[in-house]
């Protein structure tokens, strides 16, 4: 081994010692955080705060059971808590801890294990300074669908968690959060028996909705909300309604964020495009300091073994006004466009 290659080896090994190695996203694989432990965080959101990012998800941990009295295929895992994951680079990922934890000792209360706890979404309020979760917080029949809120000083948690409620005396299932320019944040949520989507308004501390809301895609039955806004548009990513089994993704645009929506089509292609890459939408990150880059993010759920489920994210293309999601088995952010 001659000098040059010798630096290089002790180049390559310094860096992946401090974890800064540019890792490939290779979808459908086991992601592992920086313990070396596989990341659980599913249905999940990212928050971006004082240059690090935070990814929250459903921390789905032990048996996947289906129910006795099942209808259809609610299979579910114990509650056991919303996970939190650090990040600068949105590839390495720090374990932060259980930051709501179930609350096994009162079989009443919404985050009781026996109960269901799915799509965390994490905000900061700039006004009062608090982090704030939403979730959608089910009984293990999904009949409460009810939305949950949360609140800590850090965004690391712990998270207190507040309550839950219908917002709008309506049903609120797959459920996300979107602040816009101006500090307003609305709750997108899958209402009327999953058929109609509400755009809840949020108040200023956004732990209520202020009573102005809007019915979209009535009838049309679209679940997993993930919102974006670009060059002074609104989009919409969302799935069908068939439950963990994946289906064909939708793109929306809307001009204003309340409506009204018109649908683009799906913007998947590729491989298995027309199932979603069999996986189903949860959010859309920008990504820091560059323009017009977004990942959109997707579990690729695991019924039977939902611990075991697994993410597929993916560059969002966007050419000439054309909105993609073009397939890739694995992808490095070293080679993806976006401008600085
Ligand atoms: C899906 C939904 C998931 C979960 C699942 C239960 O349609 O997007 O978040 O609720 O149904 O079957």
């Amino acid at each position: 081994m001659n000098t040059f290659q010798r630096f290089l080896l002790a180049v390559i090994f310094l860096s992946s010692f401090m974890g800064v190695v540019a890792k490939d996203i290779v979808n459908g694989e086991v992601w592992l955080d920086t313990s070396g432990n596989p990341i659980n965080a599913h249905g999940g959101g990212i928050l971006y705060h004082n240059g690090m990012y935070y990814w929250y998800g459903e921390y789905k941990k032990g048996e996947t059971v289906l129910p006795d009295w099942a209808t259809w295929e609610c299979y579910r895992t114990d509650v056991t808590g919303v996970s939190c994951y650090s990040s600068p680079d949105m590839v390495n990922w720090a374990f932060e801890g259980i930051v709501l934890p179930a609350v096994p000792d009162d079989t009443d209360h919404d985050l009781h294990p026996s109960k269901v706890l799915e799509r965390p979404k994490v905000v900061y309020n700039a006004k009062t300074k608090k982090f704030v979760m939403w979730a959608h917080v089910e009984s293990a029949d999904y009949s409460k669908a009810a939305a949950g809120v949360a609140v800590s000083d850090s965004p690391t948690g712990p998270f207190e968690y507040l309550g839950s409620f219908r917002p709008n005396n309506a049903m609120s299932r797959d459920q996300t959060i979107f602040v816009d320019d101006d500090g307003k944040a609305y709750q997108f949520a899958s209402s009327e028996n999953n058929q109609t989507l509400y755009i809840n308004e949020l108040t200023d501390d956004y732990l209520r909705p202020t009573g102005r809301y809007t019915r979209n895609f009535i009838d049309a039955a679209r679940e997993a909300p993930a919102v974006f806004k670009h060059d002074g548009r609104y989009y919409m990513l969302s799935s069908g309604c068939t439950g963990w089994d994946p289906n064909k993704a939708e793109l929306a645009v809307a001009d204003s964020i309340m409506g009204d929506w018109t649908v683009i089509g799906d913007p998947s292609t590729g491989k298995d495009a027309d199932k979603t890459f069999y996986a189903q939408s949860t959010y859309v990150q920008p990504v820091m300091g560059k323009n017009n880059l977004y990942i959109a993010m997707f579990d690729r759920w695991n019924k039977i073994d939902l611990e075991n489920s697994r993410y597929v994210w993916l560059p969002i293309s966007i050419t000439d006004d054309k909105i993609t999601i073009p397939w890739r088995e694995s992808w490095n952010f070293d080679c993806i466009n976006g401008e600085d």
